[in-house]
């Protein structure tokens, strides 16, 4: 390696948030420390992150090696941090569902909808329908709108097919963007979002329809990393729940579990029974389940934009969970039912304003939490040496400034990999 070139110097950056700290998810009071440095610069090679700090201490280590950048992109005194990670999200999908927004108006519940046919079931119906190609092009412009907020990895659930080869319609969609867009997919299949329309009442040939025909054929086809599964009222209960993970997980696959949306059913114990690298939504987790979470080290990901979309009084107690030192990570769960929003700078404002986070904690919650809780956390979420060069540049004066002043994109810049490609 020519480690005379350096490809791109990002330099004169207001305030530069590193995440630098140990491996692995940040816990507790950990969660405050962002590693920012005033007057930053990054140094990038190969797409990598060859040096990341105070700009005099940068430019003095590149000129004492003889270091030259090809290319410099002058951040105008903006504030920098790592590329943003979503992960939790229903990307790939039919159709849209803005016309329930009159039913919640007239007070209409989710899980009302839900039973009457209509919410995941109507777009289970426009995914069997929609082709591969069209399923590519409107994920694609989704996908697109979540790098202009600044998202360079997210994840990708199915769950929409709920037929063998609809499920694995949706996870190709999600590789070939995968492999053509900038922004990095890691695939979640969830054959077990819901019981499709024509195994109502025999869920149990559903969950065995999931366990012994669909998983090994995602598996065989290497479609997926990661299973998860909607523990909820109405959908699949914590005991099929249980099987469905633990079959998943026998076959190799990292295990998720939706837990505890709506209703308090023990998702989240199940959750640190399990060991689930992660449990999702948990507006109504109880204590004994943060209890089991935090105790097999299962991070909590929050989804503060479905509570608000929900129109919920309650949200998740991330406050809480923080402070008995668990690990939280924020997403926008983007999907056409419960959270139609790919902005994850808006989930950072909700998640101060309604689950009560610092914005030093919101920022760990979108970068190295949320690269953990989807096996990403040794490539993205912070600027080390030896990391992604996956970086945003808002225009923004500090941290604070992201969450306060919202509903508006603060992104100047994006560079994926070393590259430009927001500006
Ligand atoms: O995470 N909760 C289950 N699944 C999605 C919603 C899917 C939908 O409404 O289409 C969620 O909220
Ligand atoms: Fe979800």
């Amino acid at each position: 390696m020519d480690d005379k070139r350096i490809d791109l110097l990002v330099h004169n950056i207001g305030t530069l948030i590193t995440m630098r700290g140990a491996p692995g998810p940040r816990k507790g009071a950990a969660m405050s420390d962002i590693g920012a440095v005033g007057r930053g610069a990054v140094a990038i090679r190969d797409g990598l992150v060859v040096a990341a700090g105070p700009e005099d201490e940068v430019i003095a280590g590149l000129e004492a090696r003889g270091t030259t950048a090809a290319s410099r992109l002058d951040a105008g005194g903006r504030l920098a941090a790592p590329g943003l990670v979503d992960p939790h999200t229903h990307l790939v999908h039919g159709g849209s569902r803005e016309h329930e927004l009159a039913l919640k108006l007239k007070g209409v519940s989710y899980l009302d909808i839900l039973a009457q046919g209509g919410g995941i079931l109507s777009t289970v119906r426009a995914t069997r329908q929609a082709t591969e190609d069209e399923l590519y092009t409107k994920a694609k412009k989704s996908l697109d709108t979540m790098l202009l907020h600044g998202v360079t990895t997210a994840e990708a659930k199915s769950g929409y097919g709920l037929t063998l080869e609809d499920e694995l319609k949706q996870l190709r969609v999600a590789k070939r963007l995968d492999a053509s867009h900038p922004v990095d997919l890691v695939s979640t299949f969830m054959g077990a979002h819901m019981v499709p329309e024509e195994y109502k009442g025999r869920s149990r040939d559903y969950v065995r329809l999931v366990i012994d025909e669909m998983m090994p054929e995602v598996k065989r086809q290497g479609l997926a990393d990661y299973c998860d599964v909607f523990c909820e009222h109405g959908v699949f209960s914590v005991e099929e729940s249980e099987e469905l993970l633990a079959a998943a997980r026998a076959m190799g696959f990292g295990i998720k579990i939706h837990a505890d949306e709506i209703e308090p059913m023990g998702g989240a114990q199940l959750a640190g029974k399990l060991g689930c690298v992660s449990a999702e939504h948990l507006i109504a987790a109880s204590d004994e389940g943060l209890e089991a979470m935090r105790g097999a080290g299962v991070i909590a990901v929050c989804l503060p934009a479905t509570s608000f979309n929900l129109r919920l009084t309650k949200h998740a107690r991330a406050r809480a969970m923080i402070d008995r030192g668990m690990a939280v990570a924020l997403s926008t769960d983007y999907n056409p039912g419960s959270s139609p929003t790919e902005s994850i700078q808006l989930v950072m404002t909700l998640g101060c304003l309604n689950l009560g986070l610092t914005p030093e904690e919101t920022m760990t919650a979108v970068t190295v939490n949320a690269a953990c809780a989807i096996g990403k956390g040794d490539v993205a979420g912070t600027l080390e040496p030896g990391k992604l060069a996956d970086l945003v540049l808002f225009d923004a004066p500090n941290v604070a400034y992201l969450p306060y002043h919202f509903g508006v994109n603060h992104v100047h810049a994006v560079v994926k990999r070393g590259k430009l490609v927001v500006y």
